[in-house]
Formats: C-alpha cells, sequence, structure tokens
C-alpha cells in the first residue's frame, strides 16, 4: 500500500514537472489570480508582518501571486510542491511580479501530507486544487496540525461539476463531494465561510472556497 502511495506520487510529480509551462499559462489567461485577490481582499485575516502563510500545493504559484496581489505582507510565506518545475517557474513568476515580494517567498518541494513544519507554525493556509489528490482526511488534519489555533484555512476545492469531471480526467485528480468536504472539515475547523466565484469568473466554473478555522 505503502509502495502503491509513493508510485502515485512519483506520477503526479513527473505529470506536473512536465506540464508546468502550460498549466502555467493557462492560469495566467484565465483570470484566477484577480478572483483569488479579490476574495482573499473581502477577508479579515489579521495578518501582519509577524506572520507566516503556508501555499499548500502551490503549483506554479497561482494563489500565492493572487495572495500578494491583495496587499498582504506577512514576514514569509511557503510555497510548497511535489513538482519541481512548477516551483521553479513559481520561483520566476514572483521574481518577475512587481506586487510580489519574491525575498519573502520560499519554494520548497514537499508533500502536502507530510509538511515539514512544526505543529501550530502558520497563521494562515491556501490551498488550491491539491487535495484532490491524496485522502481529504489525512490532508485535512495534516493542514490542521500546522495551524495555530484559530488561525485559517482557505480551502479551494474542485467542485464537481461538468468542467471538474473534465478537470479530472485532464490532471487525473478525483474531486470530492461537497458534503464529504463539509464533513471531513469540521473534524479539524469550524466552517466560517462558504464562498461561490460568480460565474462570470473563469475559477467559478471549476472552484469553490471554504473558509475554515482551526478549532
Ligand atoms: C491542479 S494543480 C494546482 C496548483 C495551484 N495550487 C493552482 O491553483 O494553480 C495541483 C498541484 O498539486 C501538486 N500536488 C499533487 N499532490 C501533491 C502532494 N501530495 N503534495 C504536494 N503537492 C502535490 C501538483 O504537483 C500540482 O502542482
Amino acid at each position: 500500500m505503502a509502495q502503491k502511495t509513493k508510485k502515485s506520487k512519483g506520477k503526479t510529480q513527473n505529470f506536473y514537472d512536465t506540464i508546468a509551462d502550460v498549466h502555467n499559462l493557462m492560469m495566467k489567461v484565465n483570470g484566477y489570480r484577480d478572483s483569488v485577490a479579490k476574495y482573499l481582499r473581502s477577508l479579515e485575516l489579521n495578518l501582519d508582518s509577524k506572520s507566516l502563510v503556508l501555499d499548500a500545493g502551490s503549483g506554479t504559484g497561482i494563489v500565492t501571486l493572487g495572495f500578494y496581489s491583495a496587499g498582504f505582507q506577512p514576514k514569509k510565506t511557503f510555497a510548497l510542491d511535489l513538482s519541481f518545475k512548477s516551483l521553479k517557474v513559481s520561483q520566476e513568476q514572483f521574481e518577475k511580479d512587481k506586487k510580489t515580494d519574491e525575498t519573502n517567498i520560499c519554494a520548497v518541494q514537499g508533500n502536502v501530507l507530510r509538511l515539514p513544519f512544526a505543529d501550530g507554525t502558520f497563521d494562515l493556509v491556501l490551498t488550491c486544487g491539491v487535495l484532490e489528490y491524496v485522502s481529504l482526511d489525512k490532508g485535512l488534519k495534516e493542514f490542521a496540525r500546522v495551524l495555530k489555533k484559530d488561525a485559517k484555512l482557505v480551502l479551494i476545492p474542485v467542485k464537481p461539476s461538468m468542467v471538474g469531471s473534465v478537470l479530472e480526467i485532464l490532471y487525473n485528480f478525483k474531486t470530492h463531494p461537497v458534503e464529504k468536504v463539509e464533513k471531513i472539515s469540521q473534524r479539524y475547523f469550524e466552517i466560517v465561510g462558504n464562498y461561490k466565484f460568480p460565474l462570470g469568473e473563469p475559477i467559478g466554473w471549476s472552484k469553490m472556497i471554504f473558509l475554515l478555522q482551526k478549532k
């Protein structure tokens, strides 16, 4: 079983190493960054210059870029992903981008199920489109472990939908039913928000947001 998990992790990593440039281009043209920024700006996240933030399954960096577009200036943001190539592309984006302080972003190659951080490290975890590759319970439990008490998790899952089904085939993942996300989230978090992106924004065709607060 452990070997099977290791094999599928390697497959996912190779897949994203191969498609990182194309994925990045798609993310750039579809307006995800602005949609994420608009949503994050609407929240009271109580972050300051001492805060630590994690983008878990950061890919080519679109959520981190959205976070910086929203104007936040934490002490440090960790962008963590399995795919080395995606991390490399994300670093290039951070360096080029005027709104993003790349000197405060640390790219880390790692697995969301075994985060290389101590318990209660983070003031905020952002995650988009990665729990679809792993056990929802294990992923949420691990995010809760590294968050401080009462800190927030901005969970942006792929919603079960027609577009979601196409993405399942293209990206080789499995969406989690909304009721399951709600049920399992409540083992570790209080659900404090449930946001639907406007359908006029492409991100709204495939994603939704749960705002969770660590119990
Ligand atoms: C659909 S992409 C989303 C990337 C980014 N969050 C975004 O919204 O563009 C999924 C990402 O999750 C990463 N991933 C998949 N399984 C992972 C795991 N177990 N640990 C860390 N990253 C993982 C992949 O390498 C890929 O970059």
